[in-house]
């Protein structure tokens, strides 16, 4: 019997499925993406609007991923397949689970190379690279990076590796234990590493940036920005939760493990940003940089802190660890299908979309240097699939993932089956999900993509 359809008894603890869904919540998202889109889209008003889309789009629509998850407790693509023979839904719902893996097999291209980025820092790291590292060789050193592809071929090649080995392996297995002492101790490090870029760094222009906005800031591509970032930073619409919801306990109330998985992945991105901005602003560093600026902020603190050496290594360690737990929910979704449906053994799997998407990771690593030049609208490929994935297909996927919850799945099977017993949290969430997220996150998307 494939193995996937043996876990169900073992996410036996709600928190397991906390620890496991926070694993894949939290990753380069929080400490890599979330500082530099909130500098690109001027801070406070983004922030604000970006607490918003997770409470009233992410957090329900997570639910909904989870709870469609646990109704068949088989892969996403099966599980529609089998509502759809038992005339719940129509057939035609199975692009959802398509487009969700189509998402989450792009996203693990770049990923990878981002993922790579963080081995190699961890190497220098190692080699004691960042001692007494001012700003401009911080930037520098991130600069030949992005001219040496075959560093980063190396560093992406083993990123997926990992991946491959980890995903082939099972999703559960040591996945939570691993989480469980990762978590804190990035919560902790991150802490500390604020309180140290706070004290050395220029903490009022950081709060001013980061907590002050004005109406006319918040303009449609932040919201637009802000829906993708928080769907791509819950893992959502890419059908990784949806995996994970069908490991989870008939007893475990959706709402509070969700709403615990949102609220430590909001702490770990609002930490990275009072990690990196203090020092963004002391040495004069370009807010909207891109995605060079976590790269090129985290030398500085390290480098000039006493210890640095080891406390660099321990911090790019525990870097890769979480890019790993997010990047092994990407492949869940079509390697359990492949293992579930053709009974390819999950290694066989794993290898076949893991080494489809290092080619494409390839593409992506070009274009930081031989192929950057724009390939369509001015972007590159990075860019370009990075556009794509967070402002067009997530946000499609999370939208036809919460019409098929809200409007098709029957509501008394909702209620018996996927959400918790309490009527009054399951009708809060039904409505927001049906009135406020879907709603929202139509008229944000199709405005945000015409440029209103
Ligand atoms: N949420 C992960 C992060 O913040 C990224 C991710 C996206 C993981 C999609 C799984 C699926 O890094």
């Amino acid at each position: 019997m494939p193995e996937s359809r043996c876990l169900q008894g073992i996410w036996s603890s709600p928190w397991i499925f906390i620890f496991a869904a926070s694993g894949s919540a939290v990753g380069l998202g929080n400490i890599w993406k979330f500082p530099y889109v909130l500098g690109q889209n001027g801070g406070g008003a983004f922030l604000l609007v970006y607490c918003l889309c997770l409470l009233l789009v992410g957090l329900p629509v997570l639910m909904a991923e989870v709870a469609l998850g646990r109704t068949v407790r088989s892969n996403p693509i099966d599980t529609v397949n089998d509502l759809s023979e038992r005339h719940i839904v129509h057939s035609a719902w199975v692009i959802v689970p398509w487009l969700a893996g189509l998402s989450g097999f792009l996203v693990l291209a770049f990923y990878s190379v981002i993922a790579g980025w963080s081995l190699a820092y961890l190497e220098r790291a190692i080699s004691g690279d960042f001692m007494g590292i001012s700003s401009s060789r911080a930037s520098d050193m991130f600069t030949s990076l992005l001219a040496t592809p075959a560093e980063m071929l190396l560093w992406h090649s083993v990123f997926m590796v990992l991946v491959i080995v980890t995903v082939g392996q099972s999703v559960t297995r040591g996945l939570s234990a691993v989480v469980k002492v990762l978590l804190p101790t990035l919560v902790i490090s991150l802490g500390l590493m604020a309180l140290y870029s706070v004290s050395v760094g220029d903490m009022p222009a950081t709060l001013q940036f980061m907590f002050q906005w004005a109406w006319q800031d918040i303009t449609f591509d932040v919201i637009l920005a802000a829906v993708g970032m928080a769907l791509f930073s819950l893992s959502v619409g890419m059908g990784a939760m949806f995996a994970y919801g069908a490991y989870i306990n008939k007893r475990m109330s959706i709402a509070r493990a969700c709403s615990i998985v949102v609220g430590v992945d909001l702490l770990v991105a609002l930490l990275a940003g009072l990690v990196i901005f203090p020092l963004v602003f002391a040495f004069q560093i370009d807010v909207e940089a891109g995605p060079s600026l976590t790269f090129v902020s985290l030398p500085i603190i390290f480098g000039n802190l006493i210890g640095g050496q080891f406390f660099a290594s321990v911090f790019f360690l525990l870097l890769v660890v979480a890019a790993l737990t997010s990047a092994i929910s990407m492949l869940e979704l079509f390697v359990a299908w492949l293992h579930e449906k053709f009974y390819i053994a999950r290694f066989k799997a794993a290898c076949l979309m893991g080494i489809l998407a290092w080619f494409v990771g390839v593409a992506v690593l070009l274009s930081f240097n031989q192929w950057d030049t724009g390939v369509v609208f001015g972007l590159n490929f990075f860019e370009l699939l990075d556009s794509i994935t967070s402002l067009i297909l997530l946000p499609i996927g999370a939208i036809l993932l919460s019409v098929l919850v809200a409007w098709f799945i029957p509501h008394s099977m909702l209620q018996n089956e996927m959400i918790t017993k309490r009527k009054s949290h399951f009708d809060l969430w039904y409505k927001v999900l049906k009135y406020i997220s879907i709603p929202a996150m139509l008229v944000i998307t199709f405005v945000g993509w015409i440029g209103v």
